[in-house]
């Protein structure tokens, strides 16, 4: 399987178009939002999330050209992790295409018909088919099956339907390979362990690297001190998911959803030293990985 890293920043991207912290006047290598595409024959190809980026990102990617008739595309469909504003504002990007299959968990598909009712929206131009992601099923020759994670419900949602909220996907390969998406983790969850065990690549939550990195006291000094509520694991730290990966070598580990505070966005850091030291990565946008 073929696994295109479209983008790997956390919503707002880095930099961030309203910030001016350290981290994001520095001269870093600039970050897309949280996206990824993979494929069983690098023909068809499926997202894992859609983000705001999402038209730069597939223009930027040659496997995601269109063609080769005129209206052509190699986009078959795309599998949502939740219902958070930079994982799903893509879909409205890819209003011109014909239409895509969607999977999501059942209150993300809840959410995006009454407090963001992106399904309607895009209904109108095209003919789009809704499933919910849930237990296993088949996608072009691979298996997907559906991890759920946690009740983290969007910021603008309102709905108070049962969860989960937040699932990861784990994408199987019959030749081979396997991968695990879990950009949004809360902690380390129970079954975590079981359900990477056998993944040759698990591309992770990189959101913070401390886990006071919004307080203003160890980071770029934006100070609005909400991360906790935020919901991300941080990767340092006793409780991090650094630690735990240093216990758990053998396969790629990568981080994504890298918020524009996060240290480790400067390669040359001593932060992204030691994540690197650990078993860890945090490739940059456009990275093609075989899985
Ligand atoms: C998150 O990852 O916590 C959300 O996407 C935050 C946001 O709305 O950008
Ligand atoms: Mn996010
Ligand atoms: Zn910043």
């Amino acid at each position: 399987m073929k696994v295109l890293l479209l983008g790997t920043a956390a919503g707002g991207g880095f930099p961030q178009w309203n910030c001016a912290c350290r981290m994001c006047a520095a001269d870093l290598p600039a970050r897309t939002q949280d996206c990824v595409a993979f494929s069983a024959d690098g023909t068809g190809w499926y997202l894992i999330n859609a983000s705001p980026d999402i038209r730069a990102q597939i223009l930027s990617t040659p496997e995601l050209t269109a063609g080769p008739g005129p209206r052509d595309t190699p986009l078959r469909g795309a599998l949502l992790t939740d219902a958070e504003l930079d994982h799903t504002l893509g879909l409205t990007m890819l209003r011109e295409g014909a239409g895509l299959r969607v999977w999501a968990p059942g209150a993300a598909l809840q959410a995006l018909r009454t407090d963001f009712p992106l399904q309607g929206i895009v209904s109108r131009y095209g003919a789009w088919q809704w499933q919910q992601a849930v237990g296993s099923f088949p996608v072009d020759g691979l298996t997907v099956t559906v991890f759920p994670i946690s009740d983290k419900r969007p910021k603008y949602a309102q709905s108070t339907v049962d969860g989960p909220w937040v699932v990861a996907y784990k994408i199987s390969d019959p030749a081979g390979g396997t991968l695990v998406y879990a950009p949004c983790l809360k902690s380390w969850p129970d079954g975590f362990d079981e359900l990477t065990a056998d993944a040759t690549c698990v591309i992770l939550d990189g959101t913070f690297y401390s886990p006071d990195e919004m307080s203003g006291a160890t980071d770029a000094g934006v100070g609005s001190g909400a991360q906790r509520a935020m919901g991300h694991i941080p990767i340092a730290g006793p409780d991090g998911s650094l630690a735990r990966i240093a216990r758990r070598p053998g396969k790629r580990w990568i981080y994504t959803h890298l918020n524009n505070t996060n240290p480790i966005l400067d390669p040359d850091s001593e932060q992204y030293k030691e994540v690197l030291a650990a078993g860890a990565e945090a490739p940059p946008d456009g990275t093609l990985i075989d899985v």
